[in-house]
């Protein structure tokens, strides 16, 4: 039986850890951090997700035979690299390949070349040259600074002052540390998320999903890590897939290999179908969270087997098998996030609860599970219909008991047409 770490400490590591521990390979899971709710599934080691040296010294000491890593943070930090240079074998994107995510010009240039649909865009340097361009063009503007940015890199500016005032941030005073901007047109459509385990040039899809990014019903408020996702999307039809797979990820995959940075790991493509068609909003070089704790539970292939093979470069015998069903998947965040929000909250009740649940910010104090962060828990429920899910899904999260937390009433509003 394998031995398998996971690195990370949020939802989406918890769904990796769950799938994996329906997996009929692996042995024993250990988790870095990991969190409260990964802990009855897995070994927490403490050790941070970016602590690269760390990491590898107990891969190596545990003789793991498989590490999985869960956030951008730890392939930006290189953790694939050390790995490999060590003879380990780990699923995720090397640090050059990272730069699909980490950097918005280098995904822009990749697609550029591979002729993925995405904005057209232009990038600076210069915050007069960017004012005057955005100046010249209609509004809104959407300007990305070409970094890692913890989500806060995007600014849609409804005119001159706004689109001003964001790029005197990022290209004059620094507020993210020096750099460029791409500044890309306006596109309309519902968003969605399709993501793949990618080897080279060989693509495994997964099932599509949307995440919720702002914080109240009616889409309304700041944006935030995600406060809801669920599978079974009725606005994105067949066509729309194969598109999706042929023309954004397996072109991204080869243009990667023709970068000479290939993937190995999971490509997020975050697309819109616009009315001319489906384009490139992002890409990231990891599970996303939400989606991840609604896509994973609907896995049926071994997700070792998955990991193994992108892991060591080999190809997968069979495609990907997935239930027949869908899934919906609540957010329960703490009061005031995305904003200043207070943790140590007591959650009660969550072993009545008949959903999936996956931490996503708690802490066990050996007593009580505590609120531990801004996202704190999803209620994941998988249904024969969404109608279905759904009713399920906010008739179990009525059982969990904490005064602190809150959540979107609307989740999939966009499937029900409301
Ligand atoms: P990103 O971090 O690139 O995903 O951008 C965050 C959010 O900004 C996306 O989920 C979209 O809702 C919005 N957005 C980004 N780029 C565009 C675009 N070109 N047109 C319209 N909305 C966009
Ligand atoms: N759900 C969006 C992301 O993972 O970036």
């Amino acid at each position: 039986m394998k031995k398998v770490l996971v690195i990370g400490s949020g939802g989406r590591e918890h769904a990796i850890v769950d799938a994996l521990s329906r997996s009929s390979k692996v042995g024993k899971i250990y988790a870095a951090p990991g969190n409260a709710g990964i802990a009855a599934q897995a070994e927490l080691v403490p050790i941070k997700d970016t602590d690269v040296e760390a990491l590898k010294a107990f891969a190596l000491k545990e003789k793991i035979d498989l590490t999985v890593v869960g956030p951008e943070a730890s392939l930006a930090a290189g953790v694939v690299d050390a790995f490999r240079a060590a003879g380990l074998d780990i699923f995720g994107h090397t640090k050059s390949a990272t730069r699909i995510e980490s950097s918005k010009e280098f995904a822009k240039v990749i697609m550029e070349k591979s002729g993925v649909p995405t904005a057209a865009y232009r990038s600076f340097d210069k915050y007069e040259e960017a004012l005057e361009y955005v100046a010249g063009r209609p509004f809104p503007a959407v300007l990305k600074y070409d970094g890692l940015a913890a989500g806060k890199g995007v600014v849609i500016a409804e005119n001159l002052a706004e689109a001003d005032a964001a790029l005197r941030d990022m290209l004059l005073d620094s507020a993210f540390g020096k750099g460029r901007v791409v500044v890309e047109d306006f596109l309309t459509g519902p968003e969605f998320s399709f993501m793949a385990f990618v080897n080279g040039s060989d693509v495994y899809p997964m099932i599509l999903a949307q995440d919720h990014k702002r914080a109240y019903d009616g889409d309304k408020g700041p944006n935030t890590g995600g406060m809801g996702a669920y599978t079974g999307l009725p606005f994105i039809d067949e066509g729309d897939v194969a598109f999706g797979l042929k023309e954004v990820l397996k072109k991204t995959a080869d243009g990667m290999v023709a970068e000479g940075c290939p993937l190995s790991g999971v490509l997020y493509g975050g697309l819109m179908k616009t009315p001319a068609g489906v384009k490139v909003i992002e890409f990231n070089a990891r599970f996303g969270d939400p989606e991840t704790e609604v896509v994973l539970p609907l896995l049926e292939s071994d997700i070792y087997d998955i990991f193994e093979a992108v892991a060591k470069g080999e190809k997968l015998s069979e495609p990907l098998k997935w239930a027949p069903k869908v899934s919906l998947g609540v957010v329960l965040a703490s009061k005031g996030y995305p904003g200043s929000y207070e943790k140590g909250y007591e959650i009660k009740g969550l072993d009545e609860v008949d959903a999936r649940l996956y931490h996503m910010g708690t802490k066990n104090d050996n007593v009580t599970i505590k609120t531990n962060g801004g996202r704190v828990i999803m209620a994941v429920v998988v249904g024969d219909d969404l109608a279905a899910a759904r009713a399920k899904v906010y008739e179990e999260i009525k059982k969990i008991n904490c005064s602190n937390l809150f959540y979107r009433k609307d989740i999939a509003h966009i499937a029900f047409n409301e």
